[in-house]
This record gives C-alpha cells, sequence and structure tokens, in this order.
C-alpha cells in the first residue's frame, strides 16, 4: 500500500524494464514492489530500507510479504498512524479508521521505519532503533458514526453548536496566549476551506482590533515566500496538507515562531510548530469541511478576542446559540434554484466576501454546480457577462457600512435578469422585495453573522447536492487529507 507520489518514478521504471522487470501497472507505486523484489534476500525489512534508498517524492508505505505475518511499514512526508491492541498492531494514514479498535497510537515520523509483527513492535531512524511514544486518543468511536443522519456532512453541520462551543471552551495555554499577545507581524497560512477562515479572519482582526495580518495559501508560499517576520500560524483541519507543512517548515528555517491551528492531535502539522491550538470539533468525516471551518474561526476569532482583553467574551459564550438557531432553516426555495444552474455566483464584501467564497466552494465540490465566491464589488468587471436568467447569485448583505452598496449591487445583478438569493438580517424590510429568494439571519454582532451565514451556505450547498443526487461526503475526485503537493 502506497499513499503519496514517487517523483523519480519515470526513472526508476525505465531501468527497471531494463533489467527484465515488466509492469503491469501504470502507477508509481509499482516502482516500489519491484524493487523490494529485487533487493530481497530473505529479510523483507532490508529491503524495504535498501528499496527506501533508491525513491524521491513521499510516501507512507505499508509492506507485507503473502502468507506472512509481518508489515514493514516507512513514512516520508505522508502521514502512517499505527494502533496499538491487544496483540495487534494496525496501521492507517489517520485516526479515524484506527478508532473501531484501539485508543491507542503511535504517530510515526518522518524517516521512520517500523517491523511489525503481532506481538512486536520495532521502529527505526536512520538505521536506529527508537521508541515513539504511544498515546491516547482524545475522539471515540461513536463520533466517526453517522447518528442516525443521511450523510456525515449533515451530522458535522449539526455538530457546529457543539463544536464552536467546545472550541471557545477549551481557550488557549499559557505559552500559546504569550506567543500571540507578543506576536508583532502575523503571517496565517492554508489551504482551501482553511484558507478561508484565514481570510474572514483577517478582515474581522484588522477592522476589530486593528492588528495587521497577512495571509498566504500553502501551495503558493513554497515558492514565493516574500520577506517573512514574525508569528506564523499554520491552520489546517486535518494537519497534514503537504502545502501548509511544506510553508510552515519555510517559516521555521526562516526562525520565525511557529503555531499550528488543527483538528488533529499528534497530526505532522502539530509536531512541526512550536506550538498548538487545538480546534476541538472531533473527528471529520464528510469530504466538504464543515464543522472544522466553525472551529477553526472559533479558535482565530480567540485570537481577536484575546488581543482584544476580551472584548468579546460575552459575544463569543453565545454564538453557538446563535448558530444552533440556523440549522433548521429552510433553504427549500434556493435549493430549487441552484439545482437547475449550471452556474452560480456567491457574492459579499468584507469579510462575507471569504463567507462568499466558501459557500461557492461548498457548493461545487459536493453539487458540482460550478460556482465562483467573488468580492461584490467586481463582477461588474466580468463575470456580469456570465449572468443570466439561469445564473443564481447569491448575495451576503449584512447590515453595516456595506449594506447600500450590497443592496444596489442586487439591484445591478437583478437588471441583468439574474435570480437573486438574498441573506440578510431578521427585519430586514428592502431585501425581501428585491431579491427573489430572502433568507433571513439573526441580527446580532459580526462576529456571529459571518458564522450564521456560513451555516446557511453550507445547508444550501448540501440539499442542492442531496436534490442532484450526489455522493455528498464522498465527491468525486476529492480527497479529505490532501497529502501530495
Ligand atoms: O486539512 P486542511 O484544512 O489543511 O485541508 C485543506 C483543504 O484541502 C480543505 O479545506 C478542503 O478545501 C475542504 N475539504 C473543502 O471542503
Amino acid at each position: 500500500m502506497h499513499n503519496g507520489v514517487i517523483e523519480n518514478y519515470s526513472d526508476l521504471k525505465r531501468e527497471l524494464e531494463e533489467r527484465g522487470h515488466v509492469f503491469r501497472s501504470e502507477t508509481d507505486t509499482e516502482a516500489i514492489a519491484h524493487l523490494i523484489e529485487e533487493h530481497y534476500d530473505g529479510d523483507l525489512l532490508a529491503a524495504v530500507n535498501a528499496t527506501l534508498s533508491h525513491l524521491q517524492g513521499s510516501y507512507a508505505l505499508l509492506v507485507i510479504m503473502e502468507d506472512t505475518e509481518r508489515i514493514i511499514a516507512a513514512r516520508n512526508a505522508s502521514p502512517i498512524v499505527l494502533g496499538v491492541g491487544d496483540s495487534e498492531f494496525f496501521a492507517a494514514s489517520d485516526l479515524t479508521p484506527l478508532l473501531d479498535y484501539t485508543e491507542r497510537v503511535i504517530y510515526l515520523d518522518d524517516g521512520d521505519v517500523a517491523d511489525i509483527t503481532p506481538d512486536r513492535l520495532d521502529i527505526y531512524h536512520e538505521g536506529q532503533k527508537v521508541e515513539r511514544p504511544v498515546e491516547l486518543v482524545n475522539w471515540c468511536v461513536e463520533d466517526t458514526r453517522k447518528g442516525g443522519f443521511d450523510h456525515y456532512m449533515l451530522k458535522e453541520i449539526f455538530e457546529q453548536p457543539q463544536s464552536f462551543y467546545e472550541t471557545i471552551r477549551a481557550g488557549v495555554d499559557e505559552g500559546v496566549r504569550r506567543m500571540l499577545m507578543d506576536a508583532g507581524e502575523i503571517t496565517l497560512v492554508a489551504c482551501g476551506t482553511s484558507y478561508h477562515t484565514t481570510l474572514v479572519f483577517k478582515y474581522l482582526a484588522e477592522s476589530l482590533c486593528n492588528i495587521p495580518i497577512r495571509i498566504e495559501m500553502g501551495s503558493e508560499f513554497k515558492y514565493f515566500t516574500g520577506p517573512l517576520r514574525g508569528l506564523v500560524i499554520a491552520v489546517s483541519q486535518s494537519g497534514e496538507t503537504t502545502d501548509t507543512i511544506a510553508a510552515l517548515n519555510m517559516a521555521k528555517a526562516r526562525n520565525c515562531p511557529t503555531l499550528a491551528i488543527t483538528n488533529v492531535q499528534g497530526s505532522t502539522l502539530t509536531r512541526v510548530a512550536d506550538r498548538t491550538l487545538l480546534m476541538r470539533a472531533g473527528p471529520e468525516i464528510g469530504v466538504a469541511a464543515t464543522k472544522s471551518y466553525t472551529a477553526q474561526l472559533a479558535a482565530l476569532i480567540q485570537i481577536i478576542n484575546l488581543r482584544c482583553e476580551g472584548m468579546f467574551n460575552d459575544i463569543l459564550s453565545h454564538a453557538h446559540l446563535a448558530i444552533g438557531d440556523i440549522l433548521l432553516y429552510d433553504v427549500e426555495d434556493a435549493v430549487a434554484l441552484c439545482s437547475q444552474a449550471d452556474h452560480a455566483f456567491f457574492i459579499g464584501r468584507g469579510p462575507f466576501y471569504p463567507v462568499a467564497m466558501e459557500g461557492a466552494l461548498k457548493m461545487k465540490e459536493i453539487s458540482y454546480v460550478h460556482a465562483e465566491g467573488y468580492a461584490a464589488g467586481e463582477l461588474k468587471h466580468g463575470p456580469f457577462a456570465l449572468l443570466t436568467p439561469e445564473t443564481p447569485v447569491i448575495a451576503i448583505c449584512a447590515p453595516g457600512s456595506t449594506y447600500n452598496v450590497m443592496v444596489s449591487n442586487v439591484k445591478e445583478v437583478k437588471a441583468r435578469r439574474a435570480p437573486v438569493i438574498a441573506l440578510g438580517v431578521e427585519g430586514d424590510t428592502e431585501l425581501p422585495e428585491i431579491a427573489d429568494i430572502f433568507i433571513p439571519i439573526p441580527d446580532t454582532h459580526l462576529l456571529v453573522q459571518v458564522l450564521t451565514a456560513s451555516v446557511v451556505l453550507q445547508l444550501l450547498a448540501y440539499h442542492t447536492a442531496c436534490a442532484l443526487g450526489r455522493d455528498v461526503d464522498r465527491p468525486r475526485n476529492l480527497a479529505k487529507s490532501v497529502t501530495v503537493e
């Protein structure tokens, strides 16, 4: 079994074929099997070790020989977690599948090779035997069940009040607190949904407490880093996203203090970063990030609260209730519109711009309706050309300084005959008049509105995907953890 990418696969394949090996597949993994065969002279561990010296790239490798009860595991830049049972061991690429069998786990480090038999485990690093601690998992197997929901995604959407609350309640330890309070410049790196949470954070932190924040996409950062100073925070649900880990490693190489915000205790990111702020979302199984998104926001908003000397304590202690109020929202009319569309635009301003980007990401990844998130003012700079009566525009029109201009944007969209689904606050009398569908969210503090608006968009994506009969929890071509570059 191999997770990862062998980058020198073509060279290895050519050399192996010259030596008479016959390949049966186009996979890079097969080159590993041929190399092991070539090096094997009765000792599987030695054969795997010899093979590893030829490999360039990433691998989580489990090697088993027919009719033997021995597994050799090797890790480089792709995670392996070992489960410790009673006279048995397990190996997986993340914690979740192990929870059915054991709560005791061992995280392998890059460069580790493990020799596993039912009653013995030896771990080697650079040829030397090493000890890796057995850790107790803070998740339980019930967390990995669907619990009566049709999909993990819906269950996870419904778990958000709790995961938000738990993340706030856990707070930050003294080391993390000091790190955050001492930070001058702060850079955040992340990918995908986690990148969107960092963008929301930037808008909130800069506007609510005047902290300048730099945001970098993990996948770009490695190649275009630019000058880097101050605290670097990597945000990742899984803690295993290769690009985010690479970015954090680069920050370390430049002597920046580093903090990981992640949901998975023991994940690679936690072992790379100087310190960790653990989100308390519990296992997230649906490929689409939902509860991890709001838990990340909980962790990030706590940073704002810390830096603002607890100014938002009250708001944060009640925010989960507002999220709970959203869960039973009826978005049927909006779903009917979106499920007939091939394209949709999500628009917002300020922190609602990345909320719109996230809404669009959710929509496209699970319903396959092509959706784009735009800063509302940008639509007229090109995308207007795409507006038709079949192109819904989902507009987040929160109260405040951008409300009037958002209303103008909605009118502009309507003038191009595109249907508008507007999110605004309860009691708004203008939006229901001009939008085709109005979805009211509670009139709360900005910090809470970004959460409630996001949850509405998750529900919209979820129900649209269901209406279209999509495989919600396992959308095509996607993986939960992206452990390749
Ligand atoms: O585990 P991470 O938060 O680092 O994952 C980053 C992205 O792959 C992830 O957020 C992805 O965009 C979501 N699954 C989309 O819903």
